[in-house]
C-alpha cells in the first residue's frame, strides 16, 4: 500500500507519525556502519555482461536505446519510462480491463454511483477497491480468480460532502464491505476477458465475513473476546496485501496494515504484554482515520482490548467453495504481512516464506512438521511446524533461527501472536521492509524485494532494533531499494542455512556515482525505485513491480511512473515491461491458466484512469495478451 486514506500517508509513514523512532547517531555507530557498507561493496556482485551501464540516457530515451541493455531472452523491445495516465505495454502487446472497482458481480448490484459510492446494501456485491495479490484457480473447467482489495479510500467511497468521515454505521458497513477478497469465475471471448456475472463461484469476502482461527494460538486467553469467548472464530480478513497458493489449490491472503483500523474511544488500563504488543504493531486510540472504532465497538480497544491480535495473519480460502469458512493459522506468525510463498522441501514438508513489511522488521520462514501428499489430508500442514526468522551475515551466508519457548523466552503461543518480538529476541537481522517473495521454479531460490528505507542506518525499528548499514541492506536512508535472493545449503528450501546476494540494487545512475547509482544491472534505460510486487513465471524470468515515488524529479529523474519490469535471474538483466498510470502503484500478478494472459493490478490510479472524460480514477486489474497469440510467461 502507497497511500493511506484521508491522511495520504502510507501505512508506514502513519506509524512513524504515532511511533517515532528514536534519533540515533554516535560517532561510533556510523564507523561501523561505513566500514560494514566497504565490506559489503567489496564484495558485491558483478551482474550481467550485457547490463552495461549506459550514460547520459534520461526519461524519453527511446525504448530502442533501452533495449540495447538486454538479451534476447525476452520476447520484447523494452518500453521507455512514462509519466502520463495511461498504462503502456510492448509493441505486440495489448491490455484491457478486467475488472474495476465498482462493477457489479451480481446482476442485482447498481452500477457504481461516484457521487455517493454506492448503497450500503449492495456493497459486498461489486468488486472491491485498491486491488492487490491476486491468483487463478481452474475448478471442472472453470477459471475462477481470487483478488484481494487491500484498503479503501473513504473519501470517494461515501457521500462527497463527508469528506471521508464516516458518519454512521452504515457508512462503516459500506467501507468493510468494499474490502477484503473477491473470488469470481472469469471467461474469455472474442473480445477479450469479462467476469462472469452471477456466477455461482463470485463471492465478496470482507472485514465481517465469518473465520476460524487455526493454529497453536487458537483459543489462547490473548485471542478472546466478548463475542469469542473461544478465541477460534472471528470476522473478517482486512488489509489484504499480498498473495499466495497451495499445492492443494486454496489462496492464501495476507493481511498486512490491519493496526489503523482499530481506535479507542475511552482510555482503559491495558495488561503490559497487550499494551506492548500494541506500540510494537502499530495500534493507537487515534487510528488511522477509518474511525470503524466508533461505529463498532468490535474496533474499539477500550472494549475489545484482544480484537487486535485476531489480524495479522495469513488466511486461507478455498476458492472452489463459495460456503466454505475462510482459515486464520497462526502457526504462520502475527506480523504485517506481505505475501506468503508456498514451496515444498524435497521430502515434501510444507515452507512458506513471508515478510513483514515495515521499516526494521523481519524476513521468516515456516517448515511444517508433516509431509504434504497430493490428494492426502492437508490438516496442520500451514500450523503444525516451525516459524523461523533470518539472520544475514556479512560472509554472504545466513541462517534460519527458530523461533521456540527454548529460543525465544516466550510461551508458543505468545510467540506468534507478538511474532516481531520473538524474532528481535533471536536477534534476526532487521530489514529495509520486505515485500513480495518469489521462488525459482528451476532453482532451488527465493527472492525478496526490499522495497525501501528511510530509516536505514538512522533509527530502530519499532521495538528498539537497530537497523546498522551492511548485509543485504547496504544503503544507509535507503530510497530505492534492492531484491536479496538465497540459496539454501543442500538445495533444501527446509534447511537452516542459505547462501545470499543481492540480485539487483535499485538506484538512479543519472543522478547519483556512488551506491545509490544501483548495481551493475541498473542503467538509464531500466532504471526504477521502490520493487514491491513479483513473482516467477514458467519461463523462470522473475517479474518485478514497483511501488514508490513516481515524481520524476531529483533522485526519481527519468524514472517516471511505477512499473513493471522483468529480470533474468541467470544473467541478471533487466527490462522494462510496463509503465502504470501516474499515480498508480503496479501490484499483483498472475496468469490465466494457459499462459496466454498476464493480469496485473493497477492500484489507486489518478487523473481519470481508466475511463477517462473526467470519470473518477478506479483501481483495476488488467488482462495482457500477446497480440500473436503466444504464451506471456
Ligand atoms: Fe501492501 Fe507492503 O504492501
Ligand atoms: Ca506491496
Ligand atoms: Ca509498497
Amino acid at each position: 500500500m502507497q497511500h493511506s486514506d484521508k491522511t495520504s500517508l502510507t501505512a508506514d509513514e502513519w506509524d512513524e507519525l504515532n511511533f517515532p523512532r528514536p534519533e540515533e547517531n554516535e560517532f561510533d555507530r556510523v564507523v561501523e556502519r561505513a566500514l560494514s557498507r566497504r565490506g559489503f561493496l567489496q564484495g558485491v556482485l558483478v551482474l550481467g555482461s550485457g547490463a552495461a551501464a549506459m550514460s547520459g540516457g534520461l526519461l524519453g530515451s527511446s525504448a530502442l536505446k533501452a533495449a540495447e541493455s538486454v538479451s534476447s531472452r525476452f520476447p520484447f523491445l523494452p518500453i521507455a519510462a512514462q509519466t502520463d495516465g495511461t498504462v503502456h505495454v510492448p509493441e505486440g502487446y495489448a491490455w484491457k480491463a478486467l475488472a474495476r472497482w465498482g462493477d457489479p458481480l451480481f446482476s442485482d448490484a447498481d452500477d457504481y454511483d461516484i457521487a455517493e459510492g454506492g448503497p450500503v446494501a449492495k456493497s459486498d456485491r461489486i468488486f472491491g477497491e485498491n486491488t492487490d495479490g491476486m491468483e487463478t484457480f481452474v475448478y471442472h473447467g472453470h477459471q475462477l480468480i481470487a483478488i484481494n482489495h487491500e484498503y479503501v479510500n473513504p473519501e470517494v467511497n461515501l457521500p462527497v460532502a463527508q469528506k471521508g468521515v464516516p458518519a454512521n454505521a452504515d457508512d462503516v458497513a459500506k467501507l468493510k464491505n468494499l474490502q477484503g477478497v473477491t473470488v469470481m469465475e472469469i471467461a474469455q471471448a472474442d473480445n477479450g476477458w469479462h467476469v462472469v456475472k452471477d456466477s455461482p463461484f463470485n463471492r465478496r469476502i470482507t472485514h465481517n465475513t465469518p473465520m476460524k482461527i487455526v493454529g497453536p494460538a487458537a483459543g489462547h486467553d490473548l485471542m478472546k473476546t466478548a463475542a469469542d469467548a473461544t478465541g477460534t472464530a472471528s470476522l473478517g480478513t482486512m488489509n489484504n496485501c499480498g498473495s499466495g497458493k497451495t499445492p492443494w489449490g486454496t489462496y492464501l491472503t495476507c493481511e498486512e496494515n490491519f493496526n489503523g483500523y482499530f481506535g479507542a474511544t475511552a482510555q482503559t488500563p491495558l495488561p503490559e504484554d497487550v499494551k506492548d504488543g500494541y506500540k510494537r504493531y502499530g495500534i493507537n486510540a487515534e487510528g488511522a482515520g477509518y474511525d470503524y472504532h466508533k461505529w463498532d465497538e468490535r474496533f474499539d480497544t477500550s472494549k475489545n482490548p484482544n480484537e487486535p491480535h485476531r489480524f495479522g495473519w495469513v488466511v486461507e480460502i478455498d476458492p472452489t467453495d463459495p460456503k466454505s469458512t475462510p482459515v486464520k493459522h497462526t502457526g504462520l506468525g502475527r506480523f504485517k504481512h506481505e505475501n506468503a510463498e508456498v514451496v515444498l522441501a524435497a521430502d515434501g514438508r510444507v515452507v512458506v516464506y513471508m515478510g513483514d513489511d515495515e521499516r526494521g522488521e523481519y524476513l521468516y520462514k515456516f517448515v511444517s512438521d508433516g509431509t504434504y501428499v497430493p490428494g492426502g489430508s492437508t490438516d496442520g500442514l500451514l500450523d503444525d511446524g516451525t516459524l523461523f526468522a533470518a539472520r544475514f551475515n556479512e560472509d554472504g551466508t545466513g541462517e534460519w533461527l527458530a523461533l521456540t519457548p527454548e529460543t525465544t523466552g516466550m510461551g508458543k503461543a505468545e510467540m506468534l501472536i507478538f511474532a516481531r518480538k520473538a524474532a528481535s529476541a533471536v536477534s534476526a537481522t532487521t530489514m529495509d521492509r520486505p515485500e513480495w517473495i518469489s521462488a525459482n521454479p528451476f532453482a532451488v531460490e527465493a527472492y525478496c524485494c526490499l522495497t525501501n528505507n528511510k530509516n536505514r542506518g538512522l533509527k530502530t525499528n519499532a521495538g528498539g532494533d537497530e537497523t546498522p548499514v551492511g548485509g543485504p541492506n547496504p544503503r544507509e536512508a535507503n530510497k530505492y531499494g534492492q531484491i536479496v535472493r538465497w540459496r539454501p545449503h543442500d538445495d533444501d528450501h527446509a534447511g537452516n542455512t542459505f547462501d545470499w546476494d543481492l540480485y539487483v540494487m535499485a538506484g538512479n545512475p543519472t543522478v547519483h556515482q556512488d551506491a545509490y547509482a544501483g548495481s551493475e544491472n541498473v542503467t538509464p534505460g531500466n532504471m526504477f525505485n521502490s520493487p514491491d510486487g513479483m513473482a516467477f513465471d514458467q519461463n523462470g524470468l522473475v517479474w518485478i513491480q514497483t511501488d514508490g515515488a513516481d515524481s520524476n524529479e531529483g533522485d526519481f529523474a527519468g524514472q517516471g511512473n511505477n512499473q513493471m519490469l522483468v529480470g533474468d535471474p541467470v544473467t541478471g538483466e533487466i527490462a522494462r515491461f510496463l509503465t502504470g498510470p501516474k499515480g498508480s502503484e503496479v501490484t499483483g500478478l498472475c496468469w490465466s491458466a494457459d499462459r496466454r494472459t498476464m493480469f496485473v493490478g493497477i492500484q489507486h490510479p489518478g487523473g481519470d484512469w481508466p475511463d477517462g472524460n473526467g470519470a473518477l480514477p478506479r483501481s483495476t486489474v488488467i488482462a495482457i495478451t500477446r497480440n500473436d497469440g503466444h504464451l506471456i510467461g
